[in-house]
């Protein structure tokens, strides 16, 4: 049996000094002054992560968004949480647009978290692979400096393809993939999606995996997606993990757990979703058999 929690989104925020405001910095502090500071809590993220405590967990994934504005200190902030959460080679952080906000922070992330982010080969690039018993952990980075009010990703033709490969090489493991922007996006999120999302679902189709994570919905979500030969891929996202109450589309602060088993010749997974409350109490309030 493996269990992974799922963290995401967590928008740790940092007091930015006027010069880092120029550009889309600015137009993000603004919102966040107005509008985000009051929804993302760090006394939300700690209940969150004191409950976190108290579940036996053999691994933490954290799918993008750890920071808010790409600051400095926002970094280093992120740094001591995931030292918080536990050694290196138990958790894998990988970044999400918020993590790479603006041109000229594209190696921030991995300079600052660059032992959560490299595979078991010790390489620091995407996707990255790592093995723990018969879970293939292959994580993937969609980050990457956007223009005002855009909040898209990309993974690239070279990621794509070497993603292809990872997933060949692990066939017969447990397939999990990381990844911050969901696969698909509705029309109404379309300045927001994986600009190649169709070409991410037609290697998952040709290839097969287990299971897909996310995050950046900010929202509990389960898209099932084309596999090989018939079969369907549950693609799970998860809501914020500092998010003080629901409001527009987005949830309420939570994480999800997974556990992971052998079953005849292949695998069984259920899915847990832990979420706060309105009275701050953290409950598992979902429990889905995905495999
Ligand atoms: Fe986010």
């Amino acid at each position: 049996m493996f269990t992974l929690a799922q963290l995401s989104d967590l928008h740790l925020a940092g007091e930015p000094r006027l010069s880092q405001l120029i550009g889309k910095r600015g137009l993000g502090f603004i919102n966040w002054q107005r509008k985000r500071k009051r929804i993302h809590r760090p006394e939300v993220l700690d209940a969150i992560l004191r409950d976190l405590k108290t579940q036996a967990v053999d691994y933490i994934a954290v799918t993008g968004d750890l920071v808010n504005l790409s600051l400095p200190a926002e970094y280093e902030r992120a740094a001591v949480l995931l030292a918080g959460l536990g050694n290196p080679a138990d958790v894998t952080a990988i970044p999400g647009n918020h993590d790479v906000y603006v041109h000229g922070v594209e190696q921030a992330p991995g300079e600052y978290w660059g032992d959560y982010m490299r595979g078991d080969d010790g390489l620091q690039r995407f996707p990255f692979v790592r093995r723990r018993g018969g879970v293939a952990l292959i994580a993937l980075s969609t980050g990457l400096p956007t223009a005002p009010f855009l909040a898209t990703g990309c993974l690239g033709t070279r990621q794509l393809t070497r993603f292809a490969d990872a997933l060949d090489q692990t066939r017969g493991l447990f397939r999990l993939v990381l990844i911050h922007h969901p696969p698909q996006s509705p029309p109404r999120r379309f300045l927001r999606r994986l600009i190649d999302g169709k070409a991410l679902r037609r290697v998952l189709a040709a290839k097969g995996a287990d299971l897909l994570i996310h995050g950046h919905d900010h929202r509990r979500s389960l898209v099932w997606l084309e596999g090989p030969h018939g079969s369907r891929i549950p693609a799970v996202g998860a809501p914020s993990a500092s998010a003080a109450t629901a409001h527009g589309d987005e949830d309420g602060a939570g994480y999800n757990l997974y556990r992971i088993d052998r079953k005849g010749t292949g695998w069984s997974c259920e899915m847990m979703a832990r979420q706060r409350g309105k009275d701050g109490t953290i409950n598992e309030i979902e429990r889905r058999t995905l495999a």
